[in-house]
C-alpha cells in the first residue's frame, strides 16, 4: 500500500515565489529561492541566477524569496535604486510586521526558531533587538530572567510540539503576549505526516537536506517508523535497501514545502512498481485522491493572507491560490477590503471559478454572507425581529437596504412615516427595518422602515403622555407648516404652535416667522389627551410690544 500525504509538496508561499521569479523578466534571486536542488537547477536553466550580494544585481530585478529579508536589505536596495520583486510569503511578512510593531512599542521580541535560518534572521532584523530561542527550555530560561514586557512569535516552520510547549511556558509568566505564527500549511503537513507515519511501516520524506521544514517532517515521522529522507528518486534509491517491499508493506510519502510535484510523482510511481501487489496501482488515482479538491460552487474555508485595495488573497489549503475581488467581498460601495477582513482571518467562501491553467481560484464572500443573511431574514419575518442595515441606494419605487450581503427592497411608502419626508435623505444611513415579505424561491425580501418608526413613535407618545405637563419646555424641529400653525416634533410626537402664538406681530402665514427644519424652543400651553392635541407656545413675554413700551417710556415722556 502506498499513501501520499495530501499536504505534500509546494506550499502557497513557495509556489507564489517561484511563479514570481518565473514571471519577472531579467531577474536574479537573493539567495536560493527555495531549498530544492532540482528547482534551483530549473531556474538556473532559465537564466535566473542566485546572488548573495545585492551589488551583484547589475541592472536586474532582485527577487526576494519567500523567507523574506531584514529591514536593512530593503533599505540597501532602495538606496542603490535596485528594482525588486517581493516574494516574501505573506505569513512571514505578518511576523515581520508584528516584530517591528512590538519592538517600536518597547516590547522585547522573542523568536522561537532556528537562529541560523534566513527567515528568523530577517524577522530579528525587523525587530531590531530580538532574542532567539531554539527550544522551550531556552524560552523558560529567558523568561525567568526577563523583567520587560515580552512578545513571542515563532518561525513559520517551527515544530508544532515545541511551540505548544513554548505557549505553556509563556502562560506561566505575566506580561507575555504570544502570537501563534506557525504557518497552517506547516502545521497541517506536520500533523498529517505524523498520522500517516503512525499507520505506516516506512515513510519516504522528500525534500532538500537544507530545508528545515523537510528535516522536521523526517524527525516527526522517525518517532513512528523507518524513515528515508531524500531529495529525489536517485538519492532515495541510493539510501534505501535494495530488494522489493512486500505487498503488505505500508509506505507513506510526504514532502517538504519546497518539493515540486513531479518529484513526488516520480517516487510514487517507482515505489508502486516495487510493491509486489497483485492489484495494479494507479498512481494518477492515488495522487488525485490525495490532493484536496475543490469545485465551482463549493463552500470552502480560507485564511486571509494579504489584503490589497481591490482584492484579497486567501489560502485554501489547495494547490491553487485563492482571490476575492472587492465586488465579491461586499456590495457596499463605501467599504474597502481592509474594512471587512484582516490578515489571518478565517472566512467562509464560495468557489466562483477555477482557472487550472493559472492555478487560481476566484471566490466570493458576499455570496456566503448573503446565504447566512437570508436565513436571518427568513427567521426575522417569522419572529418579527427588527433588523438593521445600510441604505445603499435608490431604485425604481423605493430604496435598497443591505443586510449581511442581502439586498432588501424598501418600497417608497415604507421608507418613512411622513408623506413629505424625502427618500433621498436616507441613502447611506443605517436604518432599522422589519421584514414584511420573503420569497425564498427567488431570494427576495421586502422591508419596512415605516413600521419600525411608527412603533417607536407610539412608544414615544405613550411616554410623553405619562409625564408631560403644561409649562414643560421642549426643543423641537419644525416638521410642517399649515395656514393656521407650525407642527413641531417633540421627539416622536408632534405639537402645534398656533399662528397667533408664533409672533406678537400680525402675520398672514407661519412661514413669515419659521421654516421647516428650524429648531424652536417651545413650551406646552395646553394638553388634550382625548383628542391627542398638544398646543404649544413659542412667542416670549419679554418680546410683547406692550411690555417693551412699558419698560421704555413713562407718562409725560415726549415721543417723536
Ligand atoms: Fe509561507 Fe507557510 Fe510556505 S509561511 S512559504 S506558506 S510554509
Amino acid at each position: 500500500m502506498i499513501k501520499i500525504a495530501s499536504t505534500a509538496g509546494f506550499c502557497f508561499g513557495v509556489k507564489r515565489a517561484v511563479e514570481l521569479a518565473l514571471n519577472t523578466e531579467n531577474c536574479c534571486t537573493l539567495g536560493e529561492l527555495i531549498h530544492n536542488r532540482q528547482v534551483t537547477e530549473e531556474l538556473a536553466a532559465k537564466g535566473i541566477e542566485i546572488i548573495n550580494d545585492i551589488d551583484k544585481a547589475q541592472g536586474r530585478t532582485v527577487v526576494i524569496r519567500s523567507h523574506g529579508v531584514g529591514a536593512e536589505t530593503y533599505k540597501a536596495l532602495r538606496e542603490r535604486n535596485i528594482p525588486y520583486a517581493d516574494g516574501t510569503c505573506p505569513f512571514v511578512k505578518r511576523i515581520q510586521d508584528i516584530a517591528a510593531k512590538c519592538s517600536a512599542e518597547g516590547t522585547q521580541v522573542v523568536i522561537a526558531g532556528d537562529r541560523d535560518h534566513p527567515e528568523v534572521k530577517g524577522i530579528a532584523e525587523h525587530a531590531g533587538n530580538a532574542v532567539i530561542v531554539g527550544t522551550p527550555q531556552e524560552l523558560r530560561e529567558f523568561l525567568g530572567n526577563n523583567d520587560k514586557k515580552a512578545a513571542i512569535v515563532s518561525q513559520t516552520t517551527y515544530s508544532l510540539k515545541m511551540w505548544e510547549e513554548c505557549v505553556k511556558a509563556a502562560s506561566e509568566y505575566t506580561d507575555v503576549t504570544v502570537f501563534n505564527t506557525i504557518c497552517r500549511a506547516t502545521a497541517d503537513r506536520q500533523r498529517e505526516a505524523e498520522e500517516l507515519a503512525a499507520e505506516c511501516d516506512v515513510m519516504i520524506v522528500l525534500g532538500g537536506h537544507h530545508s528545515s521544514n523537510t528535516r522536521k517532517l523526517a524527525e516527526i515521522c522517525a518517532r513512528h517508523c523507518t524513515v528515508y529522507h531524500a531529495e529525489d528518486l536517485n538519492e532515495l534509491l541510493m539510501t534505501m535497501p535494495t530488494g522489493r517491499f512486500h505487498n503488505d508493506t505500508r509506505i507513506g510519502i510526504t514532502a517538504g514545502a519546497s518539493t515540486p510535484a513531479h518529484i513526488i510523482k516520480e517516487v510514487a510511481n517507482h515505489m508502486s512498481e516495487q510493491i509486489m501487489n497483485e492489484e495494479v496501482f494507479n498512481f494518477e488515482e492515488a495522487l488525485d485522491a490525495s490532493f484536496k479538491r475543490i469545485y465551482t460552487g463549493n463552500r470552502v474555508k480560507g485564511t486571509v493572507i494579504s489584503v490589497g485595495n481591490t482584492e484579497i488573497a486567501v489560502d485554501l489549503g489547495t494547490k491553487q491560490s485563492g482571490f476575492v475581488s472587492l465586488d465579491e467581498l461586499t456590495d457596499d460601495p463605501s467599504l474597502k477590503p481592509s474594512d471587512i477582513v484582516s490578515v489571518g482571518d478565517e472566512i467562509d467562501l464560495i468557489v466562483v471559478k477555477i482557472n487550472d491553467a493559472e492555478g487560481t481560484v476566484a471566490l466570493s464572500k458576499k455570496k456566503v454572507d448573503a446565504m447566512k443573511g437570508f436565513d436571518d431574514i427568513v427567521k426575522a419575518k417569522e419572529s418579527g425581529e427588527i433588523l438593521e442595515g445600510t441604505v445603499t441606494g435608490l431604485v425604481k419605487g423605493g430604496a435598497i437596504i443591505l443586510y449581511k450581503g442581502v439586498r432588501v427592497f424598501i418600497p417608497k411608502s415604507q421608507a418613512s412615516v411622513r408623506r413629505d419626508d424625502k427618500i433621498e435623505d436616507i441613502v447611506k444611513t443605517v436604518q432599522k427595518f422589519k421584514v414584511i415579505e420573503v420569497n425564498e424561491q427567488r431570494n427576495r425580501a421586502v422591508g419596512s422602515i415605516r413600521q419600525v418608526l411608527s412603533a417607536e413613535r407610539d412608544a414615544a407618545k405613550e411616554k410623553f403622555w405619562e409625564s408631560a405637563a403644561v409649562g414643560d419646555v421642549f426643543k423641537g424641529e419644525v416638521k410642517s407648516l399649515t395656514s393656521y400653525g407650525a407642527f413641531v416634533d417633540l421627539g416622536g410626537i408632534d405639537g402645534m404652535v398656533h399662528i397667533s402664538e408664533l409672533s406678537w406681530d400680525r402675520i398672514k402665514h407661519p412661514s413669515e416667522v419659521v421654516k421647516i427644519g428650524d429648531v424652536l424652543e417651545v413650551y406646552i400651553k395646553d394638553l388634550d389627551r382625548e383628542k391627542n392635541r398638544i398646543s404649544l407656545g413659542y412667542k416670549k413675554d419679554e418680546d410683547n410690544p406692550w411690555v417693551k413700551f412699558d419698560n421704555e417710556y413713562t407718562v409725560g415722556d415726549v415721543v417723536t
